[in-house]
């Protein structure tokens, strides 16, 4: 596995593997990786000949108050993690090489940047949108795999592809979750043992959302509510939003005429710690 951090060699490298008729898969995280991310790997492993990989802690994308300066930053570990995965190329820049002084432009989708974990971390998607657009420059991919653990983001970066005639497809990838349930985060680490059994019960909400639909009820906005009630009564959470919407537009649903696939957005507070989870839901 080669290591590269310089942005105009990871752009003439990637050239020369298209003109060799390579089809180059990347995986782009802020490292820290974990099963989540590796099964992102594999999955591109299965699709194309080239694995990049890209490590990058992206500033514009945290809020002031965020966990930028205390987001782990393992680079050693993530290497050889990667290497034995059997990455191709671990493209991990410098932020000045990616932002560097008199930088000025943005990328940005307006609608659905505008709702739930927009509306909440107001400038995160056009600062995803960028740094997912500056990367695909860089790397050049046939294909890129993101998971559907950030439900949102995935949308927010179909509708960018679409709109600007980027040459890539797009993959979703299903979420890894630890055997109790919990969707596997690098910020699960900040959970302590306790705020992390509490957080199991975004897991029970999905699986009662499900039981729900088998029972054919078709008030969507109820379940939300019961749903929200069992985080309510979990010690030491709180619910933030929980909504069912359009898998496209992420516009909320209400009722469902029936037959129908939707995603249930789901946000709690464990503690401190804020957790997102999701599930598409046949409604
Ligand atoms: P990061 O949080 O490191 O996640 C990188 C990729 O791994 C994303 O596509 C995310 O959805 C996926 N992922 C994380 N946990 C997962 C899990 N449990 N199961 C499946 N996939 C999982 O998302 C980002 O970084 C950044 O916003 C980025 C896209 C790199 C732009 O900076």
């Amino acid at each position: 596995m080669q290591i590269i951090s310089d942005p105009g060699q990871m752009q003439a490298l990637a050239e020369k593997l298209r003109l060799n008729r390579q089809c180059i898969g990347v995986i782009m995280t802020m490292g820290a990786l974990h099963e989540g991310h590796l099964s992102l790997v594999k999955l591109a492993q299965q699709t194309a000949g080239i694995v990049i990989l890209t490590i990058f802690v992206n500033p514009s994308q945290f809020g002031p108050n965020e966990d930028l300066h205390k987001y782990p930053r393992p680079f050693e570990k993530d290497a050889s993690l990667a290497k034995a995965a059997g990455v191709d190329y671990l493209f991990a820049p410098d932020a000045d090489c990616i932002y560097p002084e008199h930088y000025q432009t943005t990328v940005e989708c307006s609608s659905i940047s505008s709702l739930f974990e927009g509306a909440l971390r107001p400038g995160h998607f056009k600062g995803v949108a960028t740094i997912v657009t500056k990367l695909f420059n860089i790397t050049k991919p046939h294909i890129a795999i993101f998971g559907e653990k950030d439900i949102q983001q995935l949308a927010v970066i179909r509708r960018l592809v679409k709109d600007l005639n980027i040459d890539t497809k797009i993959i979703g990838a299903p979420i890894v979750r630890e055997e109790n349930g919990l969707a596997i985060s690098s910020r699960n680490i900040y959970l302590s043992s306790q705020e992390r059994d509490a957080a199991t019960i975004l897991y029970k909400c999905i699986c009662h959302a499900e039981k729900r639909m088998a029972e054919h009820e078709k008030d969507l906005d109820s379940i939300a509510n019961e749903i929200e009630q069992m985080i309510t009564l979990t010690p030491g959470c709180r619910p933030d939003y929980v909504s069912f919407v359009d898998e496209e537009t992420f516009e909320p649903v209400i009722t469902t005429q029936g037959n129908k696939t939707y995603r249930l957005l789901l946000a709690m507070y464990s503690g401190k710690v804020r957790l997102i989870d999701n599930a598409k839901i046949l409604a």
